[in-house]
């Protein structure tokens, strides 16, 4: 018993070492903005067509900058995924079955008409080629390397998002506020040029405060607030009415579009989130019935025991 109060103590002490820890590096960022998640909580799920507007909005923006390496065309089509069919659309022959994501009309197309095509090859005069994707096929990426990614990015490398939002801390909230909280940088600090101000990155500001607000020891002069935040390589990549929706009720502005990348980018971090919470549930009911019986039995059994 002791023992174990004892390791429960000490592994408490060390998450909050970690969590204090990452929070050490010099500037603060901003809290978070909280948005009501359709995916949280354990019974949670994800929002359809949030996933799919939020795949258009992938495709059009982020897609240019940023993979998806880990999806494959056909896990859109997957049970859970955005473009999952139980049964085919009028007009398709018997023969196709569109719950097979490889078959599935919609993500053929997705795949086909995607704004890169895949590198194959070699073919027989040993060159490589390009080609429409296949459902089979990952979703490609806009460099073929890392130097090229670089040296289109101002140095800086535009991470994979496949598993961005399980990446960073409270992954889509950080996510969201990221993409709706640029900012103009404050009159205090100087931001480099291909450097964009951003309130919610975690970054140390007291490294571009201008000279006239930094004391003679290198710290900020007196009175002088250290804003939040940081700043990174990113534009700010949204802006109202840059992606049509084809669903004239949903709204075309920057919150909206946030919303709806973080939730596709949440389900493409854990396409499975909605089969393992419902197996969770599941879970509880059983050992809650369990925990009923064995309890109605102790009773039985012992009921005759002189007191
Ligand atoms: C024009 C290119 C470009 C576009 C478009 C773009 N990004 Fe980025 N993004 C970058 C670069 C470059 C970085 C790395 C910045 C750095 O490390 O300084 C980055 C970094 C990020 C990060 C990591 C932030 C962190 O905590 O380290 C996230 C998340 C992100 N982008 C999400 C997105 C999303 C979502 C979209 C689409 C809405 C998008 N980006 C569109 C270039 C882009």
């Amino acid at each position: 018993m002791m023992r174990s109060t004892r390791l429960i103590g000490l592994s408490l002490l060390a998450a909050v070492a970690a969590a204090t820890g990452a929070h050490a590096a010099g500037g603060k960022a901003k809290e978070l903005k909280h948005n009501h998640w359709h995916f949280s909580g354990p019974f949670g799920t994800f929002d359809k067509d949030a996933v799919q507007r939020g795949f258009q909005v992938y495709e059009a923006v982020c897609a240019n900058c940023h993979g998806v390496e880990l999806l494959s065309f056909r896990n859109l089509g997957q049970k859970g995924g955005p473009f999952y069919l139980d049964k085919c659309p009028a007009g398709i022959p018997d023969s196709v079955d569109c719950s097979n994501p490889n078959e599935n009309p919609v993500v053929k197309a997705i795949a086909a008409n995607y704004k890169f095509q895949v590198t194959d090859g070699p073919d027989e005069f040993g060159e490589m080629f390009q080609r429409p994707a296949l459902p089979s096929d990952r979703i490609p990426g806009p460099y073929p390397n890392e130097q090229i990614a670089r040296l289109a990015n101002n140095n800086a490398l535009p991470p994979d998002l496949s598993l961005i939002t399980k990446a960073r801390h409270h992954g889509p909230d950080y996510l969201y506020s990221l993409l709706t909280g640029y900012e103009e940088p404050p009159s205090t600090v100087e931001v480099a040029p291909g450097q964009y101000y951003n309130p919610y990155y975690p970054g140390d500001m007291s490294q571009n405060l201008k000279p006239e607000y930094v004391a003679e020891d290198g710290s900020p002069a007196e009175g002088v607030e250290v804003p939040y935040g940081g700043v990174f390589a990113m534009a700010p990549p949204l802006f109202d009415g840059a992606i049509d929706y084809i669903d004239e009720d949903t709204p075309e502005t920057v919150e909206q579009y946030a919303a709806d990348v973080t939730e596709f980018l949440m389900w493409a971090a854990e396409p499975k989130m909605e089969a393992r919470k419902s197996l969770g549930v599941v879970s509880m009911i059983y050992l809650f019935i369990l925990a009923g019986l064995l309890y109605w039995s102790y009773r039985k059994i012992w009921s005759d025991a002189p007191h």
